[in-house]
């Protein structure tokens, strides 16, 4: 039986104090509501540390939308591996489909963003999904394809288990677009059957792969109920915290 886990993405939102507001109330809710799922939030960098202090002691695990595949030098504007760990991250999300459009991520650097975030002791929340055109024109199995493979190269059995998977179809994504529970889990059990050819059926069963693009709390429910769903990646639902526990609180 797989623990659901629900992490929201914060994006490029929340400035130092409006991260400490969310955080806040969002372990006011968490104290009155207990979670059956595990919960991670994704602040932006400048609030990770400051998010890692106030989460103490409370069930939030904190992780961060990107990091850089090398360990130092000169790579201005970029964050490492370490830096993050030492932030207090547990957790990482690499290849973001904003990643891959908006700044040119290829399936090899995502890969290598996966073999050194393990390295240091992260989990990487590994993003896979479809654009639009290639739902239309009947591709997003070998794009699905391509991407987890490629993705996932020269990763170990020992290594998966430390990987979760995020289904993002990228026409869902901030659009208010939601997959229909049937459209997310035959992706879903498409992916999973992906895993066990290349890991083992034993292995597959225990992957965690969530679903993400316009996950809210009136959609959540029948999401969440899919066999091969099991937990969401929030965006714009995870900014108030009384949405985002209002899907925490359906898993
Ligand atoms: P929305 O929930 O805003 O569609 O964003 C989904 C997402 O990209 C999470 O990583």
């Amino acid at each position: 039986m797989r623990k659901k886990v629900i992490a929201g993405n914060w994006k490029m939102n929340n400035d130092l104090q409006a991260s400490e507001n969310l955080i806040v109330e969002l372990k006011n809710l968490l104290l009155n509501n207990k979670a059956n799922c595990e919960v991670i939030i994704c602040p932006p960098f400048t609030s990770l540390s400051e998010a890692s202090k106030l989460i103490d002691g409370s069930e939030i695990k904190l992780g961060a939308q990107n990091m850089h595949f090398e360990d130092s030098g000169a790579f201005t504007g970029e964050v490492s591996s370490s830096m993050l760990k030492s932030a207090g991250c547990e957790f990482v999300i690499i290849g973001h489909s904003e990643r891959r459009h908006i700044f040119g991520e290829t399936d090899e650097m995502i890969n290598k963003k996966i073999k050194k975030a393990l390295s240091a002791g992260l989990k990487p929340i590994f993003c896979i999904g479809e654009l639009l055109a290639e739902r239309d024109n009947g591709t997003t199995n070998d794009v699905i394809k391509r991407q987890t493979l490629n993705g996932l190269d020269g990763i170990s059995v020992d290594q998966i288990k430390n990987i979760i998977i995020a289904y993002e179809p990228v026409w869902a994504i901030g659009t208010g677009k939601t997959a229909t529970p049937s459209q997310a889990q035959e992706v879903h059990s498409f992916v999973r059957s992906l895993i066990s050819d290349k890991y083992g059926k034993k292995t597959a069963e225990n992957v965690i792969i969530q679903y993400g693009g316009s996950v809210k709390p009136d959609n959540a429910k029948e999401l969440l109920s899919q066999n091969d769903i099991d937990g969401a990646l929030v965006g714009g639902a995870c900014l108030k915290a009384d949405s985002f526990m209002g899907i925490i609180i359906l898993a």
